[in-house]
């Protein structure tokens, strides 16, 4: 069975994973969404939390699973017999520090990992502009799912 893992801390999920996480999914026989610590990030949602958003708003993929993992990216995958890391690249600016983050990946353990490009529709996207944005009361609705969305409102409004 051929297995990816799609990484990250999910804080939250936006449709820009979803869409990597999607098209992976057609790639693999089974995609496992991991949701890692970042340690140059600090969450507004608890690992539980991450994991409940990211099991409803791909529930309807078959063959997408939900875990997560305190601990090197490379030692879950060894733990699971996971051979290879799929993710997503935005722009230039993504890539200085996923091309280090392979690099490094592959030569302590041989995990490859291979970068889908983002629609450009999700090219700006990420989970701390959505963040910034939902703090300050904008509007995120093109940018997660409608449940993240009134999360994310009720924790910006300290609830
Ligand atoms: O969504 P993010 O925050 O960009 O994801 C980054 C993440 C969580 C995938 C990365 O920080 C990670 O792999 N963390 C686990 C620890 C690890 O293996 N670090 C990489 C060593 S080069």
């Amino acid at each position: 069975m051929k297995r990816a893992v799609c990484p990250g801390s999910f804080d939250p999920i936006t449709y820009g994973h979803i869409d990597i996480i999607t098209r992976a999914s057609a790639h693999f026989d089974q995609v496992v969404v991991a949701v890692l610590e970042n340690r140059t990030k600090s969450s507004l949602f608890t690992v539980a939390e991450r994991i409940e958003m990211i099991r409803e708003t791909t529930s309807k993929l078959p063959n997408v699973v939900v875990d997560s993992w305190s601990g090197l990216l490379v030692d879950y995958c060894k733990s699971n017999n996971i051979e290879s890391i799929v993710k997503g690249l935005r722009a230039v600016s993504d890539f200085d520090y996923e091309l280090q983050m392979a690099q490094v990946n592959l030569q302590g353990s041989g995990v490859e990992t291979m970068f889908m490009a983002t629609a450009p529709t999700h090219s700006f996207l990420s989970s701390s502009l959505v963040k910034e944005l939902a703090h300050y009361g904008g509007d995120v609705s093109t940018m997660v799912p409608s449940s993240v969305n009134e999360a994310l409102k009720l924790r910006v409004a300290g609830k």
